[in-house]
């Protein structure tokens, strides 16, 4: 059984089994991936790229075929594609100052969405702060579903870049990508996908999205801490201007000038995490074994059957309900704080996320400042299911 691969799941907390449902916060990792990390501090630890010995050589080509694995997983066209990153967060930065920044005038236009990360809303606001520049933002309705009835007046010729959330980490909603970076072409505004919440649940072609950038992070889709991906198309990266400077970056350098690295050098200056990046790279490979259709299947019937057992509690609220999303699952009972709830259910070994998810904005549309957060993985069971359903009932209990 694929539980089996990931160790930490089997483990008591607070006397009893864990019931880990915090998997948008961060998955757990396979036995594969810790192997993969172990096995290069233990085997082969070495700088990349820099070293003529063997230990160095290894290193090197275990790091790039991390890279082609995860070309493999979201189809780039090539692994050069690919820029290592510490995550989302990392891409949106490094593509708002190097792609974006340059292309706004005062009065220009950057959009997103109301079902944005912080990490996909901080960096645009600075980027504005920075160049005049100002934030427009597609509504969302109360199923937390992004509204495009008016979709094409929202982007006008000011309009320079837009950048949208694929998987919302805080309802689940799935957005419609690929028919938003369609309406955006066709006005030629290029398009970046914050993938975070995508990897570990959908098939992710870049290709057929079509987009211009795509953030993949690590630690949601079972690979370690501080490790992403960025993905751009190869005529943009070649065209920007590198985002650090320093080491391996380079090609030449005098104290007159220094003369870049070809992409993906050109954006990885400094030792970057490679034990994290190899880890990365099993991760891709273990999604690819599973296979993306056998995970997406098996969640959507975890979705289904959780969604009809959180419904059959009394004063319970599911906030988003998408017609497409993932197995997230935000919800608020009556009289109860979201805190409480967490920190009762924790007394039954039941993990879950409380608060604003980093998503303030979207708890600002529902008016209240929080929600629980149940997000699934395809490793869970009914069975904790039906545990988390027992717990927020007496939990319930315990308020009434
Ligand atoms: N973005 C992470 C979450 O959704 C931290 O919990």
């Amino acid at each position: 059984m694929l539980r089996e691969a990931f160790p930490c799941l089997h483990q008591q907390v607070n006397g009893k089994p864990l019931v880990y449902f915090d998997n948008a916060a961060t998955a757990m990792r396979p036995q594969v991936v810790i192997d993969a990390v172990t096995d290069y501090y233990c085997h082969h630890n070495a700088n990349i790229h820099r070293g003529v010995h063997c230990l160095s050589g290894r290193a090197t080509d275990l790091y790039e075929q991390a890279r082609a694995s995860l070309a493999r997983l979201i189809n780039a066209p090539s692994p050069d594609n690919l820029i290592f990153v510490r995550g989302c967060t990392e891409g949106v930065n490094l593509v708002a100052q190097t792609f974006v920044r340059e292309r706004l005038q005062p009065g220009d236009e950057i959009l997103i969405s109301h079902l944005e990360h912080h990490s996909n809303i901080v960096p645009w606001q600075i980027v504005c702060q920075q160049t005049g520049a100002k934030l427009k933002v597609i509504p969302m309705n109360d199923q937390g579903e992004l509204v495009l009835d008016n979709f094409d007046t929202l982007m006008t010729e000011r309009t320079k870049f837009m950048s949208v959330v694929h998987v919302s980490n805080a309802l689940g909603t799935i957005n419609p990508v690929k028919e938003l970076v369609q309406k955006a072409h066709a006005k030629n505004i290029p398009v970046m996908i914050d993938g975070a919440q995508a990897t570990p649940h959908l098939k992710v072609d870049v290709q057929d999205i079509g987009c211009d950038f795509y953030t993949v992070s690590g630690h949601k889709m079972y690979g370690p801490t501080g490790s992403g991906v960025l993905y751009g198309k190869a005529e943009h990266l070649d065209a920007m201007p590198p985002y650090h400077g320093g080491g391996e970056m380079i090609s030449k350098v005098t104290f007159e000038e220094s003369i870049y690295n070809k992409v993906p050098a050109k954006f990885e200056a400094g030792t970057p995490n490679i034990a994290g990046g190899i880890g990365l790279g099993a991760a891709a490979e273990f999604i690819m074994d599973v296979g993306i259709n056998t995970i997406t299947e098996r969640e959507d019937v975890l979705k289904k059957y959780t969604e009809q057992a959180l419904q059959g509690i009394d004063g319970l609220r599911i906030l988003g309900q998408a017609q497409h999303k993932s197995p997230v699952f935000s919800f608020l009972i009556d009289g109860i704080h979201p805190h409480d709830i967490g920190t009762i259910i924790d007394h039954h070994g039941v993990a879950i996320r409380t608060g604003h998810h980093c998503t303030m904005p979207i708890f600002q549309f529902f008016d209240v400042p929080g929600s629980c957060r149940a997000s699934l993985a395809f490793y869970n069971t009914e069975q904790e299911v039906d545990i988390l359903v027992e717990s927020l009932n007496q939990a319930k209990a315990m308020f009434a």
